[in-house]
């Protein structure tokens, strides 16, 4: 086994609350770096706005669901339900609320397909090829009230060929995320277990 990243220091497993709106393969990820044993972490409950894939496969694993409002006043008191360590936002399309934000300070983490803060908000994958970049990729940041504006926390570099699609760009970006998200929320384990 193997923890992923650098070192064997030790972690604070992490209780996790997942937000998902959509196909749910970084939810996945996140699920397989616990199974093998490469991230210290449970996933406690998957909160979705909408039927979709993510929200499905969750309960196919038997992993509790939540529908919900984004604009539910009382969003804050269904997660704290859960106690989570940490909120993840792993295809997430709504933008929360400020007191929801407020009350999970520092505790929100989300991912998004560019490197921040190119490209923020929606079609960034399309945003970076229409820019003409070389080089984007995919970012983690804690959420505050802004769009993608949260302070950065890690970062993986994709090479744009000539030849990319939205489609094909995404894939790649993808198998980025893939490593990268359970990647930082065990970094976030060990920085805690050390403060
Ligand atoms: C990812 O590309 C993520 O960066 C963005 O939404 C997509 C979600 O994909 N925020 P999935 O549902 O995890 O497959």
């Amino acid at each position: 086994m193997g923890y992923l990243h650098v070192n064997g220091d030790p972690s604070v497993p992490q209780e996790l609350v997942v937000f998902v709106s959509g196909k749910g393969s970084n939810l996945r990820a996140i699920y397989r770096a616990i199974q093998t044993g490469a991230l210290d972490a449970s996933i406690v409950a998957v909160f979705s706005d909408r039927t979709c894939p993510g929200l499905e496969w969750a309960e196919s694993v038997q992993i509790p669901i939540k529908s919900i409002r984004n604009s539910d006043p009382e969003l804050a008191e269904k997660v704290a339900v859960f106690k989570p360590d940490l909120i993840v936002l792993a295809g997430y399309m709504r933008i929360l609320k400020s007191d929801f934000v407020q009350a999970y300070r520092n505790r929100i983490i989300n991912i998004h397909p560019s490197l921040l803060p190119a490209f923020r908000g929606k079609d960034a994958v399309e945003q970076a090829l229409t820019a003409g970049v070389m080089w984007t990729g995919c970012t983690v940041h804690f959420v505050d009230e802004g769009v993608d504006t949260g302070e950065i926390l890690y970062q993986n570099v994709v090479e744009i060929k000539p030849d990319d699609t939205a489609e094909t760009l995404h894939a790649r970006i993808q198998k980025e995320e893939h490593e990268l998200l359970p990647k930082v929320i065990q970094i976030l384990s060990q920085k805690k277990a050390k403060s």
